[in-house]
Parts: structure tokens; C-alpha cells; sequence
């Protein structure tokens, strides 16, 4: 992996009916950062299972490792619970703009997870602004992170 060139433009999103409006938000800010965000639903405030949209995230970005996402549901918790069952996948829950500058820059997370029900459109925009100004700083970080996905 190379770590010093693994941002790429390509944004993967997507969220349940819980994180849909807060999905909505994200969208049209990273937009507006310059990203080209590719939407993976839901499309609807229809119910769905928030593990289907967690899984076609994952799968588009182990498909594409230098590609990062986006994901949403209700609490973000069952989201990244999910996403985080796929070996490489570092999906990081954000809460602060603290999380979201350390999710990049200490862990190298690949997808960062927002609660739609717990998150002000504000925040939601201040975490991925930081998110995506922040670069991993590697060094010793790598040796953790690759510690992750190493059988037991
Ligand atoms: C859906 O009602 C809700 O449970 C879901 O969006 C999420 O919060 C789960 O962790």
C-alpha cells in the first residue's frame, strides 16, 4: 500500500433511512470540497437494513483502496459496526472534529461514519472538511494499523 498517495477523488456514500437527511448534507458539501461522490443509496426515507449499505461501501473500497467513504445511519453505530467486519476497512464513528482530524491522521480510516440523528448539519460539514484536509502521518501508525488485519 502506498500510504503517501492513497487519497484519491472518489467518494463512496451512503446511508439508511436513519442517516438520510444527514446523507443529503454530506453529499452536497463534499461536492462543494471538489470530490466526485458516488451515491450508493438509499434514495428513499423508505426503512432499510443499514448492514446492505455498510457492505456496498466496504466492497466499493477494497475494490478501489485508494478511494474513501462515507456512511450514515441513525446513531452511526450499527453502520460502522458493519462496515468494520470487512478485513482492511477502517471505518471510524466521528462525533467532533477532533475524531474526524485523528480517524485520518493516526489511523488512516478509510470510511469516517456520522450519526444523521445525532449530528448537526454544522458538525457534519465541519468533520468532513477536516476529514479530508487531514493526511495520515504514518511513521509508527503503520505498524498499528497493518497490526489490525493480522490473523490471530
Ligand atoms: C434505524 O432505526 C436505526 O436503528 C439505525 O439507523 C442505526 O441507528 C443503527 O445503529
Amino acid at each position: 500500500m502506498d500510504y503517501a498517495n492513497r487519497q484519491s477523488t472518489v467518494v463512496w456514500i451512503a446511508s439508511d433511512h436513519g442517516g438520510f437527511d444527514g446523507k443529503a448534507v454530506a453529499l452536497d458539501h463534499i461536492q462543494s470540497l471538489g470530490y466526485d461522490v458516488k451515491d450508493l443509496g438509499t434514495y428513499s426515507k423508505d426503512s432499510v437494513d443499514y448492514p446492505d449499505f455498510a457492505k456496498a461501501v466496504a466492497r466499493k473500497i477494497l475494490e478501489n483502496p485508494d478511494h474513501c467513504g462515507v456512511l450514515l445511519c441513525g446513531t452511526g453505530i450499527g453502520i460502522s459496526i458493519a462496515a468494520n467486519r470487512f478485513k482492511g476497512i477502517r471505518a471510524a464513528l466521528c462525533t467532533s472534529e477532533a475524531h474526524a482530524k485523528m480517524a485520518r491522521k493516526h489511523n488512516d480510516a478509510n470510511i469516517i461514519v456520522m450519526g444523521g440523528r445525532t449530528t448537526s448539519p454544522e458538525l457534519i460539514r465541519q468533520m468532513l472538511s477536516t476529514w479530508f484536509s487531514t493526511t495520515f502521518e504514518q511513521g509508527r501508525h503503520i505498524r498499528r494499523i497493518e497490526k489490525i488485519d493480522q490473523e490471530e
